[in-house]
């Protein structure tokens, strides 16, 4: 279906609600019944109508069908956050005594769900260097249930070949999820491909405003109905109809943009990758990148976020640098209308802080819709203060 289409019509049903443009906001918890034959039928299948709003709820249903297209995916759960939406979909595919094979380095809260909480119920985890396929089989054993993939990953971009994921997975029986949140499915259809299950923070480009948060699940309809009916509804972690609206009102501009966004941060990286001040720029769609074939032959695109490592040693400066900036702000993070930057070493101890690792010197930036000029002398003015 057309990406218009999906974004502007899909799901909609504008005469049953006065042709209004806007869908409403149907900000109701429960639904009532006329017989109890009906009451009866929504219990046993709560995914087949309207019961309960933890489970279906008409607005929520509007973004379902939008963001399921979207993906390429026969359907889809939206969540509160993009961190319920790895948890449900992580959750649903594991039991006691299983073993997970996830990329290194995956967000944050995904790596706590596998350091912290799976272990307790008996569930192991493997990090590997996902970029080579090889990895991905020596990391296997008899109890893998799960490959957790993120492509690209949010920091240093590295990418895993998704096809060859793919076929390997099914070949051994294996489930695989992909945070697919730094592409959207307008640069990268992980489905479409092959990967079971597709999930993104829609807190980020979806919602596009700094002013909700929610992810999403995509896989087949049997999936989302296993984990509807389980995770869910026990998690209690669907997104709010408001929230929902929000959302859909965010998927309207979403190309419009990414096209900006891209553009601008093209124009942003060719500044950077010329100023003396940039040791390097980690790009995922530059021709430096090392898996830059791999990016161009799986991504449609690349917007947004770049790591910056500053030609300094010194913790200080990297800290200068970031405080002086005028508009671009330093918060967590991206997706929103405005830039961001956000330091490594915030969240290293200062003591261990160590200038030979250029991991601890990265600097996430994040472009957002602002213009082109107004980022680059604000970069600019930074750079020059860094060493006062
Ligand atoms: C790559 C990535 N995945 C998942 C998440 C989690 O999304 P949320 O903040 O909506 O829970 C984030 C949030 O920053 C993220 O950057």
């Amino acid at each position: 279906m057309d990406i218009s289409q999906i974004i502007n019509e899909l799901g909609e049903e504008r005469e049953n609600y006065f042709n209004a443009i806007s869908p409403p906001i149907a900000q109701t918890s429960n639904f009532a019944f006329k017989t109890v034959s009906d009451l009866s039928k929504a219990f046993e299948d709560e995914m087949g109508g309207y019961l309960y709003s933890r489970g279906l709820n008409p607005t929520v249903e509007i973004l379902r069908k939008k963001l399921a297209a979207l993906d390429g995916a026969e359907d889809c759960l939206v969540f509160n956050s993009g961190a319920a939406a790895i948890f449900a979909g992580v959750l649903a595919n594991v039991k006691a005594g299983d073993h997970i094979v996830s990329v290194k380095a995956p967000y944050t809260w995904a790596q706590r769900m596998f350091d912290i909480i799976l272990p307790r119920f008996g569930v192991t985890t493997t990090y590997i260097n996902g970029t080579r396929i090889e990895n991905w089989e020596q990391a296997t054993k008899t109890n893998t249930t799960l490959y957790y993939l993120e492509s690209p990953n949010s920091w240093d971009f590295a990418l895993q070949p998704l096809r060859e994921v793919a076929v390997l997975a099914r070949s051994k029986n294996i489930t695989t999820f992909i945070d697919n949140s730094f592409c959207t499915p307008l640069y990268q259809k992980p489905i479409e491909i092959g990967i079971d299950m597709a999930m993104q923070t829609a807190t980020k480009y979806i919602g596009g405003h700094s002013d909700t948060l929610g992810g999403v699940l995509s896989g087949s309809h049997a999936m989302m109905k296993k984990i509807f009916d389980s995770e869910y509804l026990n998690i209690g972690s669907g997104i709010q109809p408001f929230n929902a609206w929000l959302l859909i009102r965010g998927l309207r501009t979403l190309p419009a943009r990414i096209d900006r966004i891209t553009k601008t941060s093209l124009e942003v990286l060719k500044f950077l990758k010329s100023h003396p001040k940039i040791e390097s720029v980690i790009f995922p769609l530059d021709e430096s990148f090392p898996q830059y074939q791999l990016a161009k032959q799986q991504m449609s695109g690349a917007c947004g976020l770049m790591t910056l490592v500053l030609k300094t040693n010194k913790r200080t400066e990297i800290v200068k640098f970031c405080e002086n900036l005028q508009h671009i702000m330093m918060a967590v993070s991206w997706g929103g209308h405005e830039s961001l930057v956000i330091p490594k070493c915030s969240g290293i101890p200062v003591s261990d802080f160590d200038p030979s690792n250029p991991e601890h010197r990265y600097i996430r930036l994040y472009v957002g819709l602002e213009e082109a000029d107004y980022l680059i002398k604000d970069l600019d003015q930074a750079f020059e203060k860094m060493i006062k």
